[in-house]
């Protein structure tokens, strides 16, 4: 793993790019003096992304998560971070909100120095047939998982350091293609398409792009409206007997952010062999 080495001497106190912009709220941060690699998460304070997180802390990154509307989530996903000994950050940004986005990359820069690894995880999954999708939960699904998806993807491209790795999401329902999650799918078919195409534009900088499309996941995002009879028929009909674990997921991303260099511009399908 190419690793990049710089020292943070002191990463508290406010920053004008962020702590006084109502769009970045950072949360908190410890003093550390480190060297390590840093990664961005969003969607990093709760689910799928939470456990990337840690895992990524355990690894020895310094993390960056980037969160929606629940505070208390992120703050406690930081104080796991700084359990793990590397220094954590919280901003409270809207991944579809460029503007703000470019200001979150820009005070990871300058507080940890860099960012080598950024994890979109933040995700949206509202269900409907398609004879009956609300067209304003359209706009928002399309909001969230494909503009926000694109502007994060963005920002990693200008600013992760050589020798660093972008991983969007996908979904196992590309394959499965269930009724009621085509408005879903079809936001992550476009990230599917999209990473074979950076990675290309990304040419001689050393970087990786790839989308990890997970199966049926125990997080609140896969729980939400299911019955436990229908959770527990999802479970049984996977040739490893079970639902996939956050911890599973984040396992393919960490190795996709450092070590697995040679898989690049692909779709990862971590699903248990269910599709
Ligand atoms: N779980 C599954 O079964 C499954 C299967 C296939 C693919 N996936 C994909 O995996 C990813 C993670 O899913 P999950 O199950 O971990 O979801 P989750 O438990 O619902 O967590 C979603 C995370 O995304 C954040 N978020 C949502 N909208 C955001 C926005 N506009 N800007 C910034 N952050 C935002 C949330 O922050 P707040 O808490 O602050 O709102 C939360 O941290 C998603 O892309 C999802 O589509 C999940």
């Amino acid at each position: 793993m190419t690793g990049h080495h710089r020292m943070v001497s002191n990463v508290s106190g406010t920053h004008p790019g962020t702590t006084t912009r109502h769009h970045n709220k950072e949360h908190t941060m410890s003093t550390a003096s480190t060297t390590s690699r840093v990664a961005v998460v969003t969607g990093g304070s709760r689910g799928i992304g939470r456990a990337i997180t840690r895992r990524l802390a355990a690894d020895g990154y310094d993390v960056a998560v980037v969160y929606t509307s629940n505070e208390s989530e992120a703050a406690t996903t930081v104080k796991e971070i700084e359990a793990a000994g590397r220094t954590g950050l919280a901003y409270k940004t809207d991944i579809a909100d460029a503007p703000a986005v470019e200001r979150v990359f820009e005070a990871v820069e300058e507080r940890l120095g860099g960012v080598d690894a950024v994890i979109n995880s933040a995700g949206i999954m509202p269900l409907a047939p398609v004879a009956g999708i609300d067209l304003d939960v359209l706009d928002h699904v399309l909001r969230t998982n494909v503009r926000g998806a694109i502007v994060v993807a963005q920002q990693a491209a200008q600013k992760v350091r050589d020798g660093g790795a972008i991983v969007l999401f996908s979904t196992t329902v590309t394959r499965t293609r269930l009724p009621t999650y085509g408005a879903y799918a079809a936001t992550k078919g476009a990230i599917e398409v999209l990473v074979p195409i950076l990675a290309k534009e990304l040419a001689g900088r050393d970087i990786t792009v790839n989308a990890v499309a997970p199966g049926p996941t125990a997080t609140e995002l896969f729980f939400e409206g299911k019955p436990q009879e229908l959770v527990d028929r999802i479970a049984g009909a996977n040739p490893l007997g079970r639902l996939g674990t956050p911890e599973d997921i984040a396992e393919v991303v960490a190795t996709l952010a450092g070590p697995a260099r040679w898989i690049n511009g692909q779709t990862v399908f971590a699903n248990g062999g269910l599709a």
